[in-house]
């Protein structure tokens, strides 16, 4: 099967009550444990890639990564996505250069400029036959380029989702709904909980209209456990609870992103390995263990938390 877009994989996640997981990679070892769990559980699956992705593994080398992928795993559909593109020009970028999807993240222009931007995108992009991802509404934290503080975050109003989604001609949206990137999302002593009545005005506002989920990582304990103990200083790191994952899968989120918890899986199997034999100097003996870590979270998610096993 060649690339998708998410056109197809969006339509049956909504009309099913699961969503798409969206994973972050920047290398061979993290590509391979995705599309092998998503392979073995016949899931469809985003790999999308950032700013930084590109600046460290190289455009060409990852689209290449992703076609190794495709031919290794041909029963799934298999959409590239540019995650948190910040202006036209890498969003064309990714278009010429074989991307299905794109993200434009104007969430930090005023409500008109992120209007314009997008839709200028989204000219483009379907001129090319490649879906667009927008964001309205601010999360805390770091988005590439896009850095907001936590007192600077917003969440999205639901009165602007149906003018924004009209003007711009977008095909899903990335909403602030008490997300945030990165392994630190809440207070410690604090109750995590995202903001359902939000998520629910939106659905109301724009139906059938596929929602997106950044800094959806739950920032798994066993991983940080093993992480501190193994020389690692990851003090209070906390993340979504994965009951509200799944209650947001359920729902017109068709879109969940996670980076963070491959990240902490992989750093685990690297740290644990070269701290449990300090001989040990072959760099395929700490990645393996690493990446058999990143295969079992994405197993875990598709299976526990998106509800996509089987849809491919
Ligand atoms: O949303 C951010 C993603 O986790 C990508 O992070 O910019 O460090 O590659 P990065
Ligand atoms: P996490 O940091 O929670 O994994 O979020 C990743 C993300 O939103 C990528 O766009
Ligand atoms: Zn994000």
């Amino acid at each position: 099967m060649a690339l998708v877009t998410t056109t197809e994989m969006f339509k049956k996640a909504y009309e099913g009550g699961y969503a798409i997981g969206a994973f972050n990679v920047n290398n061979m070892e993290i590509v391979q444990a995705i599309t092998e769990a998503a392979g073995e559980l016949n899931s469809p699956i985003i790999l999308q890639v950032s700013a930084g992705a590109r600046k460290y593994a190289n455009h060409t080398y990852l689209v290449k990564l992703v076609e190794a992928a495709i031919q290794e795993n041909p029963n799934i559909p298999i959409a590239l996505h540019l995650d948190h593109g910040a202006d036209f020009d890498i969003c064309k970028s990714c278009i010429d250069g074989g991307f299905t999807s794109v993200m434009i993240d104007g969430s930090r222009f005023p409500f008109a400029e992120n209007i314009e931007v997008t839709k200028k995108v989204v000219e483009y992009a379907h001129a090319h036959g490649v879906v667009v991802e927008a964001e309205l509404g601010k999360l805390a934290g770091i988005e590439d380029d896009v850095k907001v503080s936590a007192e600077d975050s917003s969440y999205t109003q639901p009165d602007e989702v149906e003018e924004f989604v009209t003007k711009t001609g977008v095909d899903s949206l990335a909403i602030a709904i008490g997300t945030s990137h990165g392994a630190y999302k809440f207070k410690p002593g604090t109750k995590p909980q995202l903001r359902f009545d939000i998520l629910h005005e939106i659905e109301k506002r724009i139906p059938q209209f596929p929602i997106v989920l950044h800094g959806a990582s739950s920032v798994p304990q066993e991983y940080v456990k093993i992480i501190n103990e193994n020389g690692g200083q990851l003090k209070d790191a906390i993340g979504v609870p994965e009951d509200q994952l799944r209650e947001a899968a359920r729902s017109a989120v068709c879109k969940i992103n996670i980076d963070s918890d491959l990240r902490l899986g992989l750093t685990a199997g690297v740290r644990q390995t070269l701290f449990g034999d300090p001989s040990i100097f072959d760099p395929r003996d700490y990645l393996k263990v690493g990446r058999a870590n990143v295969k079992a979270v994405v197993a875990h998610k598709i299976k526990d938390v998106l509800g996509s096993e089987g849809k491919a």
